[in-house]
């Protein structure tokens, strides 16, 4: 594993107070249901294990990630607790899936005796969560197959049906339509369920747009993930919560030169002066996660101003005019994820400048970025709500 130098130029700190606020939103939003706190590619970039054991503190004892390595990493770092593997899984990995008791999802008739295969007979029946496809289009036992799955002989011996769940595809978006007909088909496969007499522990359906605005998604479990690190991906006229985005990204200034009008600057002279110019080189490029697209788009900060980022990002360095900013000098901080004075700038600027969504942002911010952790403080006022 890759060990950034804790004097590194770069870091990426996380605000654990933040994200105790964040979630404090998320239990005011589903005060019934416990929280599946996503923790998936590595926190979403925040640090899966410093993320889980902060929720831990603030009594969030269940955790989903993507993959079985994820889930490996988790308990070969200590942590106990129950971990959903939510993502696609092959058969190859369910034995070590069961040797270090993660909990799978199960979303397609054939991996039901695939999986049972791993269980010894006589051991207590496995828990496992089956998906139901009702309009993602990704994984998932179509509604009129989960009763037959469900009335398998795997699951009057081997397993235990802990959890039915499905994933809504659209909740962030203006029109209901989709969600409301997914709400509803997931809504009559569980109704159905429990005419034929099932008993299904734990039910979920919301992710963070779901939490935020759909209560009937809500259950008894909710599977929160980007709103926990302060961002959503609702527009402007949604009414959402004020998350607060946990996650700063700085780094320093490692050089600064002046050019000349009709000079360039970085691979493929994309940028040609039209004054003359001073120039900081930064030590971060798209191998950190600080994407290439954000070549000429880019804004940074420095000395409380937006900055531009000029000519082509490269691998390991950036360059951004500091023509405008006074007394500016090596070494000094440069922000490009947070605030600096009165200025901001979020994961989701980022995100609009190159088209894409926070998500991607946070989780693309590399392992040789330094993540460094502001403590959560006393968790007061948080009471131990599930386990
Ligand atoms: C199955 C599942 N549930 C919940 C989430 C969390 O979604 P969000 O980050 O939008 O809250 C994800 C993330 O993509 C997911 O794949």
């Amino acid at each position: 594993m890759y060990q950034p130098s804790e004097s590194s130029p770069t870091s990426a700190s996380v605000d654990l107070a933040a994200l105790a606020q964040n979630v404090a939103h998320v239990r005011r939003l589903a005060p019934h249901a416990n929280i599946l706190a996503v923790v998936k590619a590595n926190a979403y970039g925040h640090g899966a294990l410093e993320i889980t054991q902060t929720l831990q503190r603030l009594a969030v004892h269940r955790f989903g990630v993507a993959t079985i390595d994820e889930g490996l990493a988790l308990r070969q770092a200590g942590v106990q607790d129950a971990i959903l593997v939510m993502g696609a899984t092959v058969p190859a990995q369910f034995a070590e899936l069961v040797a270090h008791r993660l909990t799978p999802v199960l979303y397609r008739a054939d991996l039901i005796p695939a999986f049972a295969a791993h269980i010894r007979s006589g051991s207590s029946p496995y828990p496992v969560h089956v998906k139901v496809e009702t309009g993602m289009g990704r994984l998932g036992v179509s509604p009129h197959e989960v009763l037959d799955v469900l009335q398998r002989t795997e699951f009057q011996a081997a397993l235990r049906l802990e959890g039915l769940m499905t994933h809504l595809a659209d909740a962030d978006n203006h029109g209901n339509d989709h969600t409301k007909l997914q709400l509803a088909r997931f809504q009559s496969t569980l109704d159905h369920l429990r005419q034929r007499g099932l008993a299904v522990p734990l039910v979920h359906a919301a992710n963070s747009a779901g939490i935020i605005r759909y209560p009937n998604s809500l259950y008894s479990l909710v599977r929160p993930g980007i709103m926990l690190y302060g961002y959503h991906t609702l527009s402007h006229d949604i009414e959402a919560p004020a998350l607060q985005p946990i996650l700063t990204w700085k780094t320093s200034i490692a050089h600064l030169h002046r050019i000349q009008t009709g000079d360039s600057v970085s691979y493929n002279r994309t940028f040609i002066a039209s004054r003359p110019s001073h120039i900081a080189v930064l030590p971060i490029g798209y191998a950190d996660g600080y994407n290439r697209l954000l070549s000429n788009r880019g804004r940074v900060l420095i000395g409380g101003r937006r900055v531009p980022v000029i000519g082509r990002v490269c691998m390991d360095m950036t360059l951004v005019d500091v023509t405008d900013i006074p007394g500016v000098t090596i070494g000094q901080e440069v922000i490009l994820i947070g605030q600096q004075g009165s200025e901001r700038i979020t994961a989701a600027d980022l995100a609009a400048w190159q088209q894409t969504i926070p998500y991607e942002i946070l989780c693309a911010i590399g392992p040789r970025v330094p993540r460094r952790y502001l403590p959560l403080g006393s968790p007061a006022g948080e009471t131990s709500r599930e386990r």
